[in-house]
């Protein structure tokens, strides 16, 4: 089904308001329930921080009960902390090194969360939908992460 374009500098507007501590704990989660609200056909949307080197933990999330932890070497998630690029993927499917947290899963977009030059964790999202997530999707992601780094005092945790 074809949806609507999404407002996203809307939704920026509203997640930075949304966004009044400084907190990350609070900041994760709200941000992780704000996106699963508003943006349509997701399955997964969360947080895995960087607590100690080269793993990522489980963070704020709504959805299944998810993998955890996951090496810095493995999966979609992986390869955007080892990188620190964004990581668009059309169909899971067709990633090799993949992990399957939820079979439903076909499309997947994980945005790297930086804290000055270290990676402080990334913001994962799923969809059941494959191609769910256009190039013009992955930016207004990115633009309403940007808010979230604006917005929250990142601890250093490792
Ligand atoms: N599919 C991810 C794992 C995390 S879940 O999608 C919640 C990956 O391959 O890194």
């Amino acid at each position: 089904m074809t949806q609507p374009p999404i407002d996203y500098a809307l939704l920026g507007k509203q997640l930075h308001a949304l966004l009044d501590t400084r907190d990350w704990l609070t900041n994760s989660a709200q941000l992780s329930a704000f996106v699963f609200e508003q943006i349509p056909e997701l399955n997964w949307v969360g947080l895995y921080l960087q607590r100690e080197a080269e793993v990522l933990s489980l963070g704020p999330f709504q959805g299944k009960p998810a993998c955890h932890p996951i090496p810095f070497s493995k999966g979609v998630c992986g390869a955007a902390a080892r990188s620190g690029q964004t990581q668009r993927v059309d169909d899971v499917h067709a990633v090799a090194d993949h992990i399957a947290c939820d079979a439903n899963s076909r499309a997947e977009l994980v945005i790297p969360i930086m804290s000055g030059d270290a990676l402080w964790g990334v913001f994962d999202l799923d969809s059941p939908q494959p191609t769910r997530f256009s190039a013009a999707d992955q930016a207004g992601l990115e633009s309403l992460v940007a808010i979230f780094t604006q917005r929250t005092e990142l601890p250093r945790f490792c």
